[in-house]
């Protein structure tokens, strides 16, 4: 049995790695397959096979592969799957899979497939008649499957269903109905609790392959340049030939480099919002960083002082959408209020400094309250007074720091005894982005515009779809006076002040030229969900649905109306900007479960806003892998519906990238386009270096030759800051007082500031038989129709230089001497920036590309002669 199973494994990897089939003519017709799970990692291992011929030796396929995992309810203590139940249908042909959650759930996890590799989208139908599903059962009956399970209590119940999407007639049942035929099974000195069936030998076949084949793919993405010295020992520098043929060109988007902006890490409050106060509506809540009991409405702020009283009052509010307010009962005047800001407050010397706040009395009477900004030593940087009444009021005022300072404080101190209300007291720098007001941090800003991005894509991510139903991000929340805007819980673990929203993001893109690209819920939360229900994917009530599909073509109205003639348009114009935006493009929904419950919602809106804007692209979603169930079920969607663009995403390795080049090239040109919407190169740690870097170079060459079918892409996350960072690699790290691009940055500034719109075919050929040699090196050569410019890109991720004979065919017309921007180092960098020099190029020319490199050059046209 060992020797046919050795056979056998090698003959597989040998029909994988040619292609072809091996002769299986000992192979049995038909074999037995367990069907199991270990428990191992607390059941989130998922499903598991073994296979036998006769029930006495069996063969572990794995062990712990995974042919489908839990996917309910939030990362950490969920996606357990616990007693598994595989059923055949044999008037169908179909596979029906049933597990237990948990222990505490009225629910159970479904999924179904016809060859037990493949999955659908699991679903999760809740139950009503008890408190949690234990060792759910598939039997049937006629054409009525039935699924027994027990309770907690060791009590029976039964739930019918015919399509396993309608369920009915959920009642106890009898033990006698229970028909479980779980047998025990040991594996390599285990007993594993699961189902025997008999299948044909071409369904054990398939699981061999499919796990034989995954490790395969799994090895090659595992590679990583640490392993160079071994993998290219010996290797001297190599030769390549890249000869272009001119003729051979086409069009490609002009907009494939955009930004990804997520309030994740930080990235607004405290990041990107320029707003210096932390907590400046006393609207911290507990619910906001579930556990932390100190993350409530006096967050950030300290009473410092003797004689008076800080309190929150909800007391006729400012308003009902900031409920909360900072109350200072004075005794004896001298003590004073004082915010510490995000981590401290950076002011520079000589700077203004805007600060306002909502005051007013409250023991009837006038009063005063000075502003103070001081450093950690105590010492004023700056200092005003400001009258206070009797209703509340607004209060501004300018003050200028006397010194630098990055642990300065706010301080408010009411001036005599008394009773005082304050709320919204912010502190905004004048020097904020293009100098607007509840702008953005200029330094920060700055180095996002300096990618030149084509277009945002705003405000998330998980942000957009939130976590549970009453998390979903809602735009209207976000526009007008900030004191009536409603913040909410980041579901990242903090607060969203929502000071940046909406109208905000619109300004930043049109401050950039950069497309808005909003992306808002497709009637479903996050399939990832722990706040409320059971944690899970929920939708938004179908007598609610109209209701959300209004807010989403308001937004459209809101963007592109008319100022006078249009309800929308005209709230638009209110705010500031009687002029639209132009907004071209929606995102409706974030790498959600491809469920029935997301379909039915996605597919209303998709609908509704194609008919009343037919010119808006609309972006759909593909799930958050490159495969899988949700990959196939969000691009059946898609595809059904003609949807414009499908929204992709993957965090891989630097293998997958170097490894899948080919990836877009298989794409069918004549379905919807894709916007690659969040991607990264992730190295075990989840570092950032040049290595990851010159894996994305590599890979984006490769968008590049596809940009007939990928539209857009973007990085994320785009922002992390220094001690408040929740997700890693990001592609720009910043505290107050410093902003750190990664390598990864330059590699996206690069391709943002050198792109173009039609791209030159060109035959890249490395001189070296090797294909893990091949697949390191690549090129893309793209012409820039309003500069006339042509741009080569090359990227090297050998660790020997690569000697290329550039033939571009006919130059006449172009510059002699051209522009070389050259990225290149030790893969374990993570400090490096482009190096600019100039390089003599011509028709036929060579180049060294320099061991790990990603290198520019950007041909000039010559001004006044023709291409
Ligand atoms: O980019 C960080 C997160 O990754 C996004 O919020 C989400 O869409 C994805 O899972």
């Amino acid at each position: 049995m060992n020797k046919q199973k050795i056979f056998f494994s090698l003959g597989v990897s040998f029909a994988l790695l040619c292609g072809s089939e091996t002769a299986m003519a000992s192979v049995p017709d038909s074999a037995y397959v367990f069907s199991y799970c270990s428990g191992k990692n607390d059941g989130k291992n998922g499903l598991h096979f073994a296979w036998s011929v006769d029930q006495n030796f069996w063969n572990e396929i794995g062990p712990e592969y995974s042919y489908v995992k839990s996917d309910y309810g939030t990362w950490g203590r969920e996606k357990r799957m616990v007693s598994p139940f595989l059923y055949r249908d044999e008037a169908s042909s179909r596979w029906h899979c049933v597990w237990s959650v948990n222990e505490r759930d009225n629910t159970f996890a479904y999924a179904t497939s016809t060859n037990l590799v493949d999955w659908k989208p699991q679903s999760y139908p809740y139950l009503e008649v008890n408190s949690c599903v234990l060792n759910p059962v598939v039997s049937k009956d006629g054409d009525t499957f039935k699924i027994s399970y027990i309770d907690n209590d060791n009590k029976h119940y039964a739930v019918q269903t015919k399509d396993f999407r309608e369920y009915n007639n959920n009642k106890a049942a009898t033990s006698a109905e229970y028909k479980n035929n779980t047998v025990e099974v040991e594996l390599g000195g285990n007993k594993y609790k699961g189902q025997i069936h008999r299948v044909e030998w071409a369904v054990v076949d398939k699981l061999i392959k499919t796990k034989e084949h995954k490790e395969y793919r799994n090895r090659l993405h595992d590679e990583r340049c640490e392993q160079d010295p071994v993998r290219f020992s010996n290797m001297g520098d190599i030769k390549a030939s890249l000869k272009l043929n001119r003729e051979n060109s086409k069009p490609i988007s002009d907009m494939l480099i955009g930004a990804f902006f997520e309030d994740i890490n930080y990235a607004a409050d405290g990041g990107l919002y320029a707003e210096l106060v932390q907590n400046r509506g006393f609207e911290y809540d507990p619910s906001d960083r579930k556990g932390d009991q100190n993350w409530n409405s006096k967050h950030s702020w300290h009473l410092i002082g003797e004689g008076t009283q800080f309190e929150i009052s909800q007391e006729n509010p400012i308003h009902e959408n900031n409920k909360n307010y900072a109350v200072l009962k004075v005794s004896a005047p001298g003590a004073k209020l004082e915010n510490h800001g995000f981590d401290g407050i950076l002011v520079k010397k000589g700077e203004k400094y805007d600060f306002s706040a909502f005051g007013k009395t409250l023991d009837g009477k006038t009063g005063k309250y000075t502003v103070r900004l001081v450093n950690g030593a105590g010492d004023v940087l700056a200092e005003t007074s400001v009258s206070v009444g009797k209703e509340w009021k607004k209060q501004n005022a300018v003050l200028k720091s006397n010194a630098d300072a990055r642990d300065a404080k706010l301080q408010i101190q009411p001036a005599a005894a008394g009773e005082f209300a304050f709320d919204m007291v912010s502190l905004f720098p004048q020097n904020t982005f293009k100098g607007r007001k509840n702008g953005l941090r200029q330094d920060l800003a700055q180095i996002i515009a300096d990618m030149k991005p084509r277009f945002v894509r705003f405000p998330g991510g998980c942000v957009a779809h939130g976590d549970g139903l009453h998390n979903i991000y809602d735009w209207k929340k976000t526009i007008g006076k900030l004191e009536e805007r409603t913040p909410a819980r980041n579901l990242w673990g903090y607060h969203q002040s929502m000071g940046l929203g909406y109208y905000e993001y619109f300004l930043f893109c049109e401050d950039m030229g950069a497309e808005p690209l909003p992306v808002l819920a497709a009637g479903v939360c996050c399939q990832n969900s722990s706040d409320q229900g059971a944690g899970q994917q929920g939708g938004i009530p179908m007598c609610q649905m109209g209701d959300y599909i209004q807010d989403v073509l308001d937004l459209i109205e809101w963007a592109n109306g008319d100022a006078k003639t249009t309800k929308w348009g005209k709230v638009r114009a209110e705010l500031g900007h009687p002029k639209p935006f132009g907004l071209k493009y929606i995102g409706i929904g974030n790498e959600d479960l491809i469920s029935d419950v997301f379909e039915e919602r996605f597919v209303m809106i998709n609908k509704a806003v194609k008919e009343k804007y037919p010119e808006i692209q609309v972006v759909g979603t593909a799930g958050p892998f490159y495969e899988g169930s949700d990959y196939e079920e969000g691009w059946r969607v898609a595809v059904e519906n003609k949807v414009d663009l499908v929204d992709e995403h993957y965090y891989v390795s630097p293998g997958w990238f170097i490894y899948n080049q080919d990836y877009y090239d298989k794409y069918d040109r004549n379905r919807c386009k894709v916007y690659l919407g969040e991607y990264a190169s992730h190295l075990p740690g989840r570092q950032r270096t040049l290595e990851t870097a010159l894996s994305e170079a590599l890979y984006l060459t490769s968008i590049e030759r596809n940009g007939d079918v990928v539209t857009m892409t973007s990085y994320a996350p785009l922002l992390a800051k220094d001690r408040f960072t929740q997700w890693n690699p990001d592609l720009i790290y910043f505290n107050n007082h410093e902003v750190r691009p990664t390598v990864g940055y330059y590699v996206q500034k690069l391709y943002g500031v050198h792109s173009g719109d039609n791209y030159i075919y060109g035959n890249l050929n490395v001189h070296n038989h090797r294909d893990d040699v091949r697949k390191r090196v690549a090129s893309s050569v793209v012409t820039d129709s309003k500069t006339g410019d042509m741009i080569v890109k090359l990227v090297n991720m050998l660790p020997v230089g690569v000697e290329t004979d550039l033939d571009l065919g006919d130059m006449t017309g172009y510059s002699k001497e051209a522009v070389l921007s050259l990225l290149s180092g030790n893969p374990a960098d993570s400090v490096l920036q482009p190096v600019d020099s100039s390089i003599e190029v011509s028709d036929k020319f060579t180049y060294k590309l320099p061991a790990y490199s990603f290198s520019v050059i950007r041909i000039n046209k010559e001004v006044g002669k023709k291409k």
